[in-house]
């Protein structure tokens, strides 16, 4: 399985304002299929909380910042992003969630897969059993 991490894009510095980039199957190892964002999260609120069986995704923070914390069902890793020159890739199979939102961040989220309710797992139990299986 491939492994969850940040990935830096290009990023062209200007004095008029900088500008960044994102290629599918150059920068980030998938085809985009979909891009949906998330914004105006009220203070303290949490999303996520689902890991897909197929769907991949890179997550940018256009704007503020916030916490992405990814499970294998062994351990967990905290990713902070903040910056709208690197997102964070991950695969598939992964519980994830997302946290500490700021006021007026903005979350861009590409994804590999069309949206299917039948794609995520929202039960963590059910997630761990399928992790030791092998199922996911
Ligand atoms: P969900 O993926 O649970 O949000 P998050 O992981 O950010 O907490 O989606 C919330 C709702 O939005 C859910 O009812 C399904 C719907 N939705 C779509 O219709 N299309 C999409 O591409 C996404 C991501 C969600």
């Amino acid at each position: 399985m491939d492994t969850p991490r940040i990935i830096n894009l290009p990023k062209f510095l200007d004095a008029r304002g900088n500008l960044s980039f994102v290629e599918q199957e150059n920068h980030i190892p998938f085809t985009i299929k979909r891009t949906y964002w998330l914004y105006d999260v009220p203070g303290g609120e949490c999303r996520g909380g689902h890991a897909y069986k197929e769907n991949e995704e890179f997550i940018v923070a256009l704007s503020g910042s916030f916490d992405v914390i990814l499970d294998d069902g062994k351990e967990k890793k905290t990713f902070t992003l903040n910056r709208s020159y690197y997102g964070l890739y991950v695969p598939k199979g992964l519980w994830r969630e997302m946290e500490n939102f700021s006021t007026n961040s903005l979350a861009m989220i590409l994804s590999s897969t069309n949206y299917d309710a039948c794609d995520y797992v929202r039960d963590y139990d059910e997630f761990l059993m399928l992790k030791r299986n092998g199922k996911i």
